[in-house]
């Protein structure tokens, strides 16, 4: 833990992983959580879920096909944060920090690999 946030919150290149579908992914799920903290409304938040969610299932997809190791481990990790947004607690830090560092250490460990 501990990468910078971006500010405003949005994806940069230094989150590129050189899988386009999994970037243009990312780049809504920056975008879902950029708008819930600008409103922490319940469209915002089922958006921000709904993005998540198809998302998580991709990767999880892509992980799955090349029978990659960590599957468990980082399918363990998405379900923790889905768990996160499907009990809200309003806790946009938290969002904003998970996100940045998921990418950066636990989605990073795939390339190349998938
Ligand atoms: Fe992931
Ligand atoms: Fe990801």
């Amino acid at each position: 833990m501990g990468f910078p946030i971006p500010e405003p919150y949005c994806w940069d290149t230094s989150f590129r992983t050189f899988y386009n579908i999994i970037d243009d992914e990312h780049k809504t799920l920056f975008n879902g959580i950029f708008l819930l903290a600008h409103e922490d409304t319940a469209d915002h938040l089922n958006e921000l879920r709904r993005c998540t969610g198809k998302h998580f299932l991709n990767e999880q997809h892509l992980m799955e096909k090349s029978q990659y190791a960590g599957f468990a481990e980082h399918k363990k990790a998405h379900d923790d944060f889905i768990h996160r947004l499907d009990t809200w607690n309003g806790d946009i830090q938290y969002a904003k920090e998970w996100l940045v560092n998921h990418i950066k250490t636990i989605d990073f460990k795939y390339k190349h690999r998938i």
